[in-house]
């Protein structure tokens, strides 16, 4: 049991070292010490990020005839705020330990647990009291109370208020969706296990505007639960380690009638990957109430008028790309390796000169390179021997690596090695970009076929 644990700690420690030798994730602002609860992505990690969010947007708009896509400002009209319910009600319970005066979120049973581990005794904790996690800032040339605003604790927000200029600069019909991808800023009373719980972090949020209806409500919500479970699991994610948890009533945010989530089964317990929520009409209505604007939707067939309902699925970018990398992490055979999805994979091939001290094959694998680099993100390394250079990439998730060799010059052709399978085959180099793409695409097609 206890080396079961070391080994999950271990698996962490491994893949946070991996995330900043590699250059995925960085610790945010770390010459000055850090800055507790951000993170920056590093060279290979802004691949990674613009991979996932760009196949989220792919299947959840390009591809779909019910939903459009916006893009909104993180700063708002505090008023925005007050009319959600989040400078009320968005809050986590707060207790202090009496002793070392560290603060912890008392519904996090484990955490206070381990807390009271390190002091060895029983701790009192002060009464715990509600903590409101909307991150402020100040606006404009004056500091107080009048430019006082909030960095936006979720990104609905941004679509809720713009529902009438969706609904008028579009021909959307019911049940339409509206799609963001963005930051979101939470003042976290413990942030923590890397990036999964961040001050700092970004959102893919589908809302789905659906008749009021209890029979469409449980139908689109049970739509999208599936939806979103198959989306992760084309993604390669081990079906193990995924499920679904349904909300108990005390647990749900203010604004969900009912709230399920993706759990993963991460090195430390399962833990909520994304969440489906059913916010009823709780957003248009209370703008409508603190705006006086009608938010109201008017259905085309039988010209009655009403506020519609909103399936919501909000995941996070951040939480993706941790347990994606913690799923597709490898060691096998003295080698360590990422099996990610080949659409992830921040390069989809590297190319290798056999030796960088000969003119011909440089100047050869310099030319497939350029080739490629136009069609897909590609990799060049020339340094240290081959099995360095594999070694190098597999750490990377790169899924095929393209070696240059003195065959080539005559034969023209090139050795591909398959990250999985470590495989070798000689293909043409006229054919090399065909094969590729149609090796990624065979992947590609198979999240295309949800
Ligand atoms: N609009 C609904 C909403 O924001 P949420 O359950 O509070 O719902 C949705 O957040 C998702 O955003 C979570 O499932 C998680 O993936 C991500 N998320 C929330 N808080 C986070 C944090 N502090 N750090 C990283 N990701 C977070």
């Amino acid at each position: 049991m206890a080396q079961t644990k070391d080994k999950k700690e271990n698996l962490m420690e491994k893949i946070v070292s991996l995330c900043k030798r590699r250059g995925f994730i960085f610790p945010g602002s770390e010459i000055y010490g850090g800055l507790s609860g951000t993170w920056d992505y590093g060279p290979v990690g802004a691949l990674f990020k613009k991979n996932i969010k760009d196949l989220w947007w792919r299947d959840t708009v390009q591809l779909r005839d019910d939903v459009v896509g916006v893009d909104a400002a993180i700063m708002m009209n505090p008023k925005a705020w007050e009319a959600s319910g989040h400078t009320e009600a968005f809050s986590d319970p707060l207790v202090e330990c009496k002793i070392c005066h560290e603060r912890f979120r008392a519904d996090k049973e484990m955490e206070i647990k381990n807390h009271e581990k390190t002091h060895n005794k029983t701790i009192e904790w002060t009464k715990s009291k509600k903590f409101n996690l909307l991150v402020k800032a100040y606006l404009g040339v004056l500091e107080g109370e009048e430019s006082q605003i909030y960095l936006r604790g979720e990104i609905t927000n941004g679509v809720s208020v713009n529902f009438k200029n969706i609904i008028n600069s579009t021909r959307v019909k019911i049940p339409f969706g509206v799609a963001q991808i963005g930051k979101a800023f939470r003042n976290e009373i413990t942030p923590g296990n890397f990036t999964f719980r961040s001050r700092e972090f970004e959102q893919m949020e589908v809302q789905f505007y659906i008749k009021p209806e209890e029979k469409e409500g449980k139908k689109w919500f049970d739509y999208w639960k599936k939806n979103r479970m198959d989306w992760y699991l084309s993604l390669g994610i081990k079906k193990e380690n995924l499920r679904f948890r349904d909300h108990a009533l005390n647990e749900r945010a203010h604004y969900a009638r009912m709230a399920t989530d993706i759990e993963y089964k991460s090195p430390w317990g399962w833990q909520e990957f994304m969440g489906i929520h059913h916010r009823g009409d709780w957003d248009l209505k209370r703008h409508q109430q603190f705006s006086g604007e009608d938010m109201s939707f008017s259905d085309p067939q039988t010209g009655e008028k009403y506020l519609l309902w909103d399936i919501e699925t909000s995941a996070g970018v951040d939480r993706s790309i941790l347990f994606l990398l913690i799923d597709a992490y490898r060691e096998e055979g003295g080698r360590v390796y990422l099996k990610l999805h080949p659409a992830l994979s921040p390069y989809k091939a590297a190319v290798f000169p056999l030796l960088a001290n000969k003119p011909e094959l440089v100047k050869l694998a310099r030319k497939i390179y350029d080739d490629l680099r136009p069609q897909f993100m590609t990799a060049w390394d020339d340094r240290g021997n081959i099995g360095k250079r594999y070694y190098s990439q597999d750490e990377l998730g790169t899924p095929f690596c393209v070696t240059v060799d003195f065959d080539s010059l005559e034969d023209k052709k090139v050795t591909v090695r398959d990250r999985d399978t470590m495989k070798q085959e000689r293909i043409s180099i006229l054919k090399l970009a065909e094969y590729l793409k149609n090796k990624l695409n065979e992947d590609e097609n198979k999240i295309l076929k949800l």
